[in-house]
């Protein structure tokens, strides 16, 4: 920190709602991206000089080779996402970074575009904007735009943390039977009368939807393959919420073709916003772009906690949502 100047020096690497950059350039010596300029990797690094902390989002990739050659000035890296995928933990660790992210505060954002990637998908919502839209809609018709109900569907949650559980709630007020795959087995208390399965291979054969719902770890990396396409229902729905590298693009989007796959919903992708285009010409695609956090208070939410773990930190105070 420059001793002639009392607050830290804080880059911004994106730009962020008016009420987050007020508080930040109010508590930080802040250096904004106002125009929102994508900043590659070398550029990161030599942005950061002579800053004592970042506030990223999961666009900035921290891996080994930039902590490598990060300023020593740089304390503290402060994630606007909860998902910290983009961040290289171990080699933070290794080189005295603190690294904080958001959790809790984009749950029920995030749990309700599951809802909609669910609801979108069931209903077949691209298909039928897209009729109106396009000034095909030419009557009522009782067989077209068909969709499935979701009341007594079962929906298998995969990765039954805070936001997979707050989707087995809302999925419940939508009469759906809650079935899910996690690490751990949830005490009986918080599994809300879920079915619970031991693997995923014994989940995915009884399910109608599958949510994804995990971080993305190497061992979810393209967890949705034609293997365990295979395992689901003829007519099942797929949703991703959570992180695309978790589908393989190609299996999924063969399964959509096929009919195999009914329908899918999709926030996310693996290297967005390039996203596989085969999926622009899918009927049974309900796309989105990645915007499972994106509401005017959650995503103030998510830049307070930044600013919540960066102010403990810069006061000696243990971050609360330190990661490293
Ligand atoms: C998150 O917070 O992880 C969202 O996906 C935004 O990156």
């Amino acid at each position: 920190m420059d001793p002639m100047n009392a607050k830290p020096r804080l880059l911004i690497t994106r730009k962020l709602p008016e009420a987050v950059e007020t508080r930040a350039t109010r508590d930080y010596d802040a250096v904004p991206n106002p125009d929102d300029v994508q900043i590659g990797a070398d550029d990161l690094v030599g942005r950061c000089e002579g800053m004592d902390a970042v506030m990223c989002c999961s666009s900035e990739k921290f891996d080994a080779s930039t902590i490598a050659r990060l300023p020593e000035s740089l304390k503290m890296v402060a994630t606007y996402s909860v998902g910290y995928d983009h961040i290289d933990l171990d080699a933070a660790r290794a080189r005295g970074l603190v690294v904080s992210n958001t959790p809790g505060v984009l749950t029920d954002a995030t749990a309700d575009v599951t809802m909609l990637c669910i609801l979108g998908a069931a209903r077949q919502a691209h298909e039928a904007a897209s009729v109106l839209r396009a000034g095909r809609w030419a009557r009522w018709e009782a067989t077209a735009m068909l969709g499935v109900d979701l009341r007594g569907k079962r929906l298998g949650i995969l990765g039954m943390g805070r936001i997979g559980q707050t989707v087995a709630r809302r999925a419940k007020a939508f009469d759906m039977e809650i079935h899910y795959h996690n690490r751990s087995r949830l005490p009986a208390d918080r599994e809300l009368g879920a079915a619970y399965h031991e693997s995923p291979e014994a989940m995915l054969p009884e399910i109608d939807i599958l949510s994804l719902n995990c971080p993305l770890s190497p061992e979810t990396h393209h967890f949705l393959d034609d293997r365990r396409i295979g395992l689901l229902k003829d007519g099942a729905i797929v949703v991703n919420t959570s992180r695309g590298p978790h589908v393989d693009d190609t299996a999924l989007i063969a399964a959509l073709r096929s009919g195999k796959v009914r329908a899918a919903g999709l926030d996310v992708f693996e290297g967005e916003p390039q996203i596989d285009p085969a999926y622009l010409d899918l009927p049974n695609a309900f796309l989105l772009p990645h915007i499972g956090s994106a509401t005017v208070e959650t995503r103030n939410a998510m830049g307070f906690k930044c600013l919540d773990n960066l102010d403990a930190w810069f006061s000696g105070k243990e971050p609360p949502d330190r990661l490293a």
